[in-house]
């Protein structure tokens, strides 16, 4: 992650030495025998140093505007979210496929026009950042059906100031999930739509991968589509491996 993280101004987490030590350190761990108390002490510790997190940007984009007005879909500019490990940052190309039309006077988007101009990348500053010694993967959980709600929180609400970063990103909050996964799936063409709710699924239009759920979830009339429902049944459409995969370290530190 690094690599795509060193072009925005980085924050570091643990210092960069840690990065070597701390593998090490799970070896030794793991070598011990001893890592289960271990673990669970890890996971319980409250490290939500991160949450709320919300560095200034070096133009004042608003997700509340282009996604919840706008309803610009968010892999229209996180392009590879769904096929890659990272989520990519909109080029400069992006913005200006509207932005040569529209507002084109605003001084909010001058550092745009200069981007273009230049040719050198908008520097957005880096909001969410897990050290190098855990590994994390995008398309991993949004072909799976896990929402960027669950992750992001409604980054469709959050205005001019920015992201914030809504979850502590803890290894104990990835566990939270891993251990039950259920609780989080929901049908792969509603990931992006954040304010989606169970409920909804009784709206689904014919010919979406919804509606197919819908029919095979085979629910009596009037029967009410509880998350734990949808996802029970999820989870075995899907293939969601088993709780030794989902909780080994070898999963999450490699
Ligand atoms: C029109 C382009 C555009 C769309 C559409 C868009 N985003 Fe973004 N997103 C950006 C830009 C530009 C940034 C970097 C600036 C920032 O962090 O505020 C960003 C940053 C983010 C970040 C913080 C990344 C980090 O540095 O950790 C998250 C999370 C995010 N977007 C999620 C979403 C989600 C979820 C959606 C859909 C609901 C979405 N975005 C739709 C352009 C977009
Ligand atoms: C699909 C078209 C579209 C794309 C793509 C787009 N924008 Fe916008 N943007 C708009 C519209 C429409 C407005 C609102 C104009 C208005 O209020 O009349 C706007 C407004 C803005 C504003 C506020 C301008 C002001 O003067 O208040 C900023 C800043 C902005 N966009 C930044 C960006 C950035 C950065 C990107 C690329 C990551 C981007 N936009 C991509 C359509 C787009
Ligand atoms: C299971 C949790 C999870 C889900 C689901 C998730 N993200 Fe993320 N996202 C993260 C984490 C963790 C990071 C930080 C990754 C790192 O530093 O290695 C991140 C980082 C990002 C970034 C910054 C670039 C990067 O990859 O580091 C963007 C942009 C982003 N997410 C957008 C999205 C969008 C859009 C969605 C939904 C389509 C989404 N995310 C779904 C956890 C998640
Ligand atoms: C809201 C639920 C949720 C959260 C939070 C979550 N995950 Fe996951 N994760 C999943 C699901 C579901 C899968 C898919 C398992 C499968 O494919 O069998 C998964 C799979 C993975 C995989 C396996 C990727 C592969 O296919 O090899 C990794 C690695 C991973 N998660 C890391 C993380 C990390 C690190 C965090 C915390 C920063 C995290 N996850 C947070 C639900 C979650
Ligand atoms: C679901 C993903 C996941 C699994 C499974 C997982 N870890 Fe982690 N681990 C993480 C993440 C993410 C961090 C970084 C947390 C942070 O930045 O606060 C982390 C951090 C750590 C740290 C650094 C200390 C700390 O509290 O930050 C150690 C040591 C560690 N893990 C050991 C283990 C061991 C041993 C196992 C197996 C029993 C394991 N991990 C399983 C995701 C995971």
């Amino acid at each position: 992650m690094k690599n795509m993280a060193e072009k925005y101004t980085s924050k570091y987490v643990f210092p960069k030495t840690a990065n070597l030590v701390l593998p090490l350190l799970v070896l030794l761990v793991i070598g011990a025998g001893t890592y289960v108390p271990v673990v669970v002490g890890l996971g319980a510790s409250p490290e939500n140093t991160d949450v709320g997190y919300q560095p200034v940007q070096p133009v004042p984009y608003s997700h509340a505007l282009h996604v919840g007005q706008l309803g610009l879909d968010c892999t229209y500019c996180h392009t590879t979210v769904d096929k890659a490990a990272f989520a990519a940052i909109p080029p400069t190309q992006t913005c200006m496929n509207c932005h040569t039309n529209v507002r084109t006077e605003s001084p909010k988007l001058a550092p745009v026009r200069e981007s273009w101009q230049s040719g050198k990348p908008i520097e957005w500053v880096k909001v969410h950042d897990l050290p190098d010694y855990s590994y994390f993967n995008h398309s991993a959980h949004v072909n799976k059906g896990v929402s960027c709600v669950s992750c992001h929180g409604r980054v469709d609400h959050m205005g001019e100031e920015g992201v914030y970063q809504a979850k502590n990103l803890s290894m104990g909050w990835c566990l939270d999930c891993h251990r039950n996964p259920e609780q989080a799936l929901r049908p792969k063409d509603q990931v992006t739509n954040l304010g989606w709710t169970p409920d909804q699924l009784k709206l689904a239009e014919p010919g979406t991968e919804s509606f197919q759920i819908l029919q095979e979830m085979n629910l009596a009339p009037n029967e009410e589509i509880t998350q734990s429902k949808l996802g029970e049944f999820l989870k075995k459409k899907y293939g969601i491996r088993d709780h030794h995969f989902m909780t080994s370290c070898s999963t999450c530190h490699r």
